[in-house]
């Protein structure tokens, strides 16, 4: 007779059955809504709608997020990041009887994580992981059946209950990582856990030595203690989990040698022990031909890197730098899949530059700083289109740069500094859109810096210092500054740019200034560029100081010859006296309403222009005002001596004339400028002009509408202060005004801030 038959043939037994059903099921399926509408109402979601399907009305097997089991009892309650915030009830949860998977990971729980949790005695998935509960983690012993318990960067405190662990002997996943819990040496009862896979321990405050009889976890496929304080050396041990594929023990106090043994582990893919007190050599390395990344800086490694490196075909990242490597960089290193990132600085490494390490267009930075490598940046990066940062500064690199290599497109730092390089800096570099940082100093870089260097518009840095570049600076250089934090940082610029002989500038006083034919013989953009940010400026300037107004006609008083005081904006060739003396009729070249201007030829034949601004009270303020009420309605003040002086002293870049000294008496000022001859330089720039083509047309083929927009505004002025008529003729103080509102960022731009109190930074991690 079968258990059927009998079932059947005994109603009573039937009807016993029937009744422990009505008993054990349904008021239990009765109490799972409520146990979930419960928990509905702990926890608030925003705009998942994930409680939308938890009604009264509806089956709980329904409700989105639940799993029951084919009794139809809630087996599973799924909801990983879905932006709950609240305090999980675990004492009410956990009187669903059948339920065997808890996953809250991942949202905003808070409150304790109570005892009420041992009554999930059939739980085998626990995933309360990321989320900011407090407080300690209660006993767990009863949770036989537990499989994966995942309280990572959950909030919890406190001691880990690690001898309740040590029965759980069913653990395969276990991640306790990156909580505050009390600092405790490596818990030897992990080790009972034999069936672990994943053992996350990183950054839980653990200290000691790892003990050999880790090598007892012969599945472990994942192991992570770093950022903790542990110390010692590896254990050999280790060299026994043949399976780990990740092995992380970075930012430890780990001592002593790579473990013999350690070769062993062949299908270990990632593997970091960086920011340790390793040493020895990296022989033991040499098999692990899976490895796709290889972590080992800051530590002090010696000897070769294994040239078998060369050979590991799944290789993406390889970091090494902060030792003492020597030898040379395996040639075939990166060339296989798609390697992306190699950092081995700060080693004494000898040889050339892999050329293949971007062969498959992935590779991302490039930083083999402060070695001693020598040879040239091979061809082939040239198409490393990928490449973001390239630093190889501080070696013996030497040869022309590729000329692709200044326009990648993708390159956000270039330190090529402190090398042998030579030749040009190329054209290319008008298609490097993303570079932010340029370094070239101490190389032998020559040649002229190439206009299109402007067009490189994420340009912050430039240092160029200490080569043998010529020529002019690019003014297009001035257009950077549309980028960035607002003012592109000239004097970081003219910084970087010492060291040149061979650089003049019309802009930047810094530098020789460049020879009146330079603009000719070189590119008609730069020749105009120069014109239109610099020598206009100056132009402008130098015509409406040296012609201002001519209608007062206020007799020269004879110059007292003591108690002058000299204050000086620049390096002076000539003195005092020599100025002074040459203050008479003879030398008058302009008369204007604040004062004269006089032509000073020095004993070496230097020609300065010195205005002589009279006492405040001799100034005909009204026709002043008249003439600049165009301009500005600010009233002309007696103190224009002073309001000079400052604008010209602040603006030490000077494009406007450079004023080099003043020399008060207690009624008299003088102000001391470089002599431009009168109309030259416009003159120069109308016979360019109409040797080329129309001005417009050359303003058209050259430079952006809003350039465009500039540069014909600042004509307007010049043509303003050029105008046959002096009186009409503002004042230097207006001009400056008046290029303020026209075209501030011209002025922005050459404008030095004194205290200089920031210089703009790249975000450079680590190199
Ligand atoms: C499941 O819930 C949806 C609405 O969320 C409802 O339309 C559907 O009828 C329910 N199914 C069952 C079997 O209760
Ligand atoms: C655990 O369950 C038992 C019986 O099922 C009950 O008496 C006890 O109160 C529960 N514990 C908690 C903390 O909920
Ligand atoms: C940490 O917890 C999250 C959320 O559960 C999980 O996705 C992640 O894999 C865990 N990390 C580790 C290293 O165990
Ligand atoms: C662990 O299990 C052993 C026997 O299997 C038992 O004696 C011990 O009390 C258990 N420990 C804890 C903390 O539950
Ligand atoms: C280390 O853990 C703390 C919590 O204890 C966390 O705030 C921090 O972000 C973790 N550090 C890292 C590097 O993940
Ligand atoms: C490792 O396993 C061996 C054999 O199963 C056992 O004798 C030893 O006690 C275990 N070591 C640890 C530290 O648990
Ligand atoms: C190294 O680990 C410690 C914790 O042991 C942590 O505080 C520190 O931030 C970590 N350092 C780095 C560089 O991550
Ligand atoms: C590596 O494993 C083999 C067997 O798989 C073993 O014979 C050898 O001793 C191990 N090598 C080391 C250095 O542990
Ligand atoms: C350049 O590298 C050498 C070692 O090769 C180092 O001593 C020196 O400090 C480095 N110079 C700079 C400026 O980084
Ligand atoms: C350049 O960078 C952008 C943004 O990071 C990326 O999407 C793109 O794929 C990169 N180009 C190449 C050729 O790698």
């Amino acid at each position: 007779m079968s258990v059927r038959q009998v079932f059947w043939q005994w109603p009573p037994l039937m009807l016993l059955f029937f009744l422990l059903f009505v008993v054990l099921a349904s008021p239990s399926k009765a109490d799972e809504i409520q146990i979930l509408l419960s928990l509905k109402s702990h926890l608030k979601e925003s705009n998942t709608g994930v409680f939308s399907s938890w009604t009264e009305g509806n089956s709980v097997c329904n409700f989105t997020g639940i799993v029951c089991n084919s009794n139809g009892l809630v087996s599973k309650i799924n909801l990983p990041q879905q932006n709950l915030v609240g305090v999980v009830p675990f004492d009410s949860i956990c009187g669903l009887q059948s339920l065997e998977k808890i996953d809250l990971g991942g949202n905003s729980l808070y409150g304790g994580i109570t005892a009420g949790l041992k009554n999930c005695t059939r739980l085998q998935v626990l995933d309360l992981g990321l989320n900011s509960f407090s407080g300690e983690v209660p006993e767990l012993s009863s949770l036989h059946n537990l499989n994966f318990l995942n309280l990572n960067n959950s909030g919890v405190s406190g001691t880990f209950p690690w001898k309740a662990v040590q029965n759980l002997t069913s653990l395969a996943f276990l991640s306790l990582g990156d909580n505050p819990f009390d600092s405790i040496p490596f818990p030897v009862e992990v080790l009972k856990l034999e069936k672990l896979y994943w053992l996350y321990l990183t950054n839980c405050s653990m200290r000691g030595e790892i003990p050999d009889g880790i090598q007892n976890l012969t599945l472990l496929e994942n192991l992570e203690l770093s950022d903790n304080q542990m110390s010692g050396e590896i254990p050999s041990g280790i060299g026994k989990l043949k399976k780990l594929r990740q092995l992380e023990l970075y930012n430890n106090s780990f001592t002593g040698k790579l473990p013999v043994g350690l070769r062993n582990l062949t299908s270990l893919k990632n593997f970091d022990v960086s920011q340790n007190r390793l040493e020895g050599d990296l022989s033991e390395l040499r098999f692990l031909n899976q490895l796709e990344s290889l972590h080992l800086f800051e530590n002090q490694f010696s000897g070769e890197i294994p040239v078998e490196f060369g050979d590991f075909k799944n290789l993406i990242e390889l970091s090494l730098y902060r030792n003492q490597i020597t030898g040379s960089l395996p040639q075939k290193i990166g060339s296989w899949t798609g390697f992306e990132y190699i950092d081995v600085s700060e080693n004494f490494l000898t040889g050339t530059i892999p050329p293949d390490m971007c062969k498959n267009g992935m590779m991302t930075d490039l930083l083999v700083l402060q070695n001693k490598l020598t040879g040239t940046i091979p061809e082939s990066y040239a198409n490393c289109k990928s490449l973001n940062r390239l630093r190889v500064n501080n070696n013996s690199l030497s040869g022309s740069v590729p000329p692709g290599i200044w326009g990648l497109p993708n390159l956000s730092v270039m330190d090529l500094s402190m090398n042998q390089f030579e030749g040009p800096v190329t054209g290319d570099i008008g298609n490097a859109k993303s570079l932010g940082l340029l370094t070239l100093s101490y190389n032998r870089f020559s040649g002229e810096l190439p206009p299109r260097i402007s067009q490189a518009s994420s340009l912050v840095t430039i240092f160029l210092d200490s080569n043998q570049f010529s020529g002019q600076i690019p003014s297009e250089i001035c257009k950077l500054k549309k980028l960035v934090p607002e003012a592109l940082n000239i004097k970081a610029f003219s910084e970087g740019f010492n060291g040149n002989p061979g650089l003049c500038s019309q802009n930047d006083d810094n530098f020789r200034p460049c020879s009146s034919d330079s603009g000719t013989s070189h590119h008609l953009r730069t020749f105009l560029w120069c014109f239109i940010a610099g020598t206009l400026v100056l132009l402008i300037s130098l015509a409406c100081y040296l012609f201002v107004k001519l209608k007062q006609n206020i007799p020269e008083n004879s110059l007292k010859k003591n108690s002058w005081d000299m204050k000086s904006f620049r390096v002076l060739s000539f003195s005092e006296k020599e100025i002074i003396d040459a203050v008479k009729p003879e030398n008058l070249i302009g008369k204007g309403g604040s004062g004269n201007v006089y032509k000073v030829v020095l004993n070496n034949g230097k020609e300065l222009a010195v205005k002589h601004i009279w006492p405040s009270n001799s100034i005909d303020r009204k026709n002043c005002r008249t003439s600049s009420a165009m301009l500005t309605n600010r009233t002309f003040q007696s103190s224009e001596y002073v309001a000079e002086v400052a604008t010209l002293s602040a603006v030490r870049h000077v494009n406007v004339v450079k004023l080099y000294c003043s020399i008060t008496s207690e009624d008299s000022n003088l102000l001391v400028y470089e002599y431009l001859p009168n109309g030259s330089l416009w003159d120069r720039l109308h016979t360019k002009m109409k040797s080329k083509e129309t001005l417009l047309d050359v303003v058209d083929s050259t430079i952006s509408e809003a350039s465009k927009e500039d540069a014909l505004k600042i004509l307007t002025i010049a043509m303003h202060c050029t105008t046959k008529i002096p009186a009409l003729r503002p004042s230097m103080r207006m001009v400056v005004q008046m290029l303020e509102e026209a075209a501030p960022c011209m002025l922005t731009d050459i404008v030095v801030d004194k205290e200089w109190t920031w210089l703009p930074k790249v975000g450079v991690p680590r190199h």
